[in-house]
Formats: structure tokens, C-alpha cells, sequence
């Protein structure tokens, strides 16, 4: 697991604020560099513990697709992916604790090892009752790869078996992370400046 403190990379990317896509971005967290090394050690981590198994990635949708596209091919192992959709904030950046099924995997996972692909653990809701549902289904085995993890803000301890980098508890956007449906094909995660929130563009 990686620690974050401000944008730690060689070079100083910044957003471009001409772009209509990127003039409400404030400060870019982790760049797209570093998003590709840690999917690169996470893949290799899975890659080396499934080796021989039945391995099935459940992604979260939407925030996990662009994750679920990229984290796949790093790992060197056959494998299946099925998908579930959850209800998320809307346009609020606050959970609602409230977690409701959109769209249900499309297939039985009884005795498989399941490993869940989730973007972003905030108050550990969703993954919680997620990981309630899957378990009872009687899989081989259920992981959590969470790919941010915000620092002592979850309401419920969620064991993340694999975990890309910690984040302060701000809200974020990109990389498959939206706010009000916007910004999920952003190659970077970042803060979004505070005018964004109150007129969405
Ligand atoms: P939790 O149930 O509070 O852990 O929230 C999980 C879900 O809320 C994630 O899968 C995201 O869809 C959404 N979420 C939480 N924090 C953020 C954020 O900073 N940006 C965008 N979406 C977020």
C-alpha cells in the first residue's frame, strides 16, 4: 500500500484549465504515471496469489470500469469479469448509507474465489453490505481490491486485500470517479475547485 502526501511525482503535471474538461480540476492527487505503477504492483500481487485458481473480478459500477479495464490486463492469469451496479451519491459528494442493487452479477459465483474491484472506500458502506450479499452466495473465497482508500473516515472496517494508494478524505473525481456523472475519463484523479460543485457545467 502506497501513502499519499501532495503530488509526489518527478514532474509537475498540471490540469489544463483552457480545456472545457479540465477548468474546474483544482489540484491533481495522483497522476496518471502513478496510477499505472500501482496497477502494475497490484496485478503482479493477484497474479502471484491466484495462480492455479478460479479467479472471478467483480467490479463496482460505474466508478470501477476504467479500473476493471486497466487492473485485467495486468494480470497474468486466466480469469472471468462480471459486473454489479450500485446506487451512489448522485450529484452529492455525501454517502446516503443507503445501498441499492441497480443491476446484479450475471452469474452464479458459488465456489469460485471472487476478488470485488471497488474505485474508491469512503465510509465503507457500500463495500460492506456488498461483501455481506456476495458472502452468502458461498463463494471459495471474497477479497477486496479497493483502489483508493480515504484515511479514518470509515464507518465500518472493511479488510481491503489489495489497496492502490490512501487519499485524504476529500472528495475526488477521475479515473473513472465522478461527480454529478462528469469527469470519469480523466487519466488522473484530483480535487475538484469549489465553484465546480455549486453550478455543475
Ligand atoms: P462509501 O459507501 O461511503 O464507501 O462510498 C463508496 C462509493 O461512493 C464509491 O464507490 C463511489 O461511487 C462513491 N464515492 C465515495 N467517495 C467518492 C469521491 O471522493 N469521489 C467520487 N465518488 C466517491
Amino acid at each position: 500500500m502506497e501513502g499519499r502526501g501532495a503530488s509526489s511525482g518527478l514532474e509537475q503535471v498540471r490540469a489544463h484549465p483552457s480545456s472545457p474538461l479540465e477548468r474546474d480540476i483544482e489540484r491533481i492527487l495522483i497522476t496518471e504515471r502513478e496510477i499505472q505503477g500501482a496497477l502494475r504492483r497490484i496485478g503482479e500481487e493477484i497474479t502471484r496469489d491466484y495462480a492455479g485458481r478460479d479467479l472471478l473480478l467483480v467490479g463496482v459500477l460505474k466508478g470501477a470500469f476504467v479500473l476493471m479495464a486497466d487492473l485485467c490486463r495486468y494480470i497474468r492469469l486466466p480469469l472471468d469479469v462480471d459486473f454489479m451496479a450500485v446506487a451512489s451519491y448522485g450529484a452529492s459528494t455525501k454517502t446516503s448509507g443507503v445501498v441499492r442493487i441497480l443491476k446484479d452479477l450475471d452469474h452464479d459465483i458459488e465456489g469460485r474465489d471472487v476478488l470485488l474491484v471497488e474505485d474508491i472506500v469512503d465510509s465503507g458502506l457500500t463495500l460492506n453490505y456488498l461483501l455481506k450479499n456476495l458472502r452468502g452466495r458461498r463463494p471459495a473465497s471474497l477479497e477486496v481490491c479497493a483502489f483508493l482508500k480515504k484515511t479514518g473516515i470509515q464507518r465500518v472496517e472493511i479488510d481491503v486485500r489489495y489497496c492502490g494508494f490512501e487519499i485524504p478524505p476529500e472528495f475526488v473525481v477521475g479515473y473513472g470517479l465522478d461527480y454529478g456523472e462528469k469527469y470519469r475519463n480523466l487519466r488522473y484523479i484530483a480535487t475538484l475547485r469549489p465553484d465546480a460543485y455549486r453550478e455543475p457545467r
